[in-house]
């Protein structure tokens, strides 16, 4: 039996959505969603924390190259959300409303196919503010 070891990185970005069902008025919109709908849309300052297991390389000592990761990541991910607005410029979140719960999903499987075969993606998490935060395991009910 080999350690399983859990590694985490957080990363940031910021970027606007307006939440909103277009088979709905915007009054309906309202009444559901409320601010969140206001059709100008708002900004948030997102954390993204993806974690992976895996056991430490024998020679490396590493479960995963963070630096690497990271590098990955950002190329492949956060520059697709940042400073984008997330009804209309983002591939992976076409036809989906963009709330942190069918964002969170979307990333799933958009990070898990970029990991090498080694690591399994785990968790991940994100703060949409500092007091909401949303967690998948990549679980289906
Ligand atoms: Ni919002």
């Amino acid at each position: 039996m080999k350690p399983k070891v859990y590694v985490t990185r957080k990363f940031h970005f910021s970027a606007s959505h307006r939440v909103y069902n277009p088979m709905w008025s915007d009054e309906e919109n309202k009444i559901i969603f409320g601010k969140c709908s206001n059709p100008g849309g708002h900004g948030h300052n997102y954390e993204l924390e993806v974690t992976v297991a895996g056991s430490p390389d024998t020679h490396t000592g590493y479960v995963i190259d963070i630096g690497k990761l990271k590098e990955m990541i950002e190329k492949e991910v956060i520059e697709q959300l940042d400073h984008r607005n997330l009804n209309t410029d983002v591939p992976f979140l076409q036809g989906r409303i963009p709330s942190s719960e069918n964002l969170i999903v979307a990333l799933w499987d958009h990070i898990a196919c970029l990991l090498p075969p080694e690591v399994e993606l785990v968790r991940l998490r994100l703060w949409e503010t500092p007091r909401n935060c949303f967690e998948y395991y990549g679980e289906k009910l």
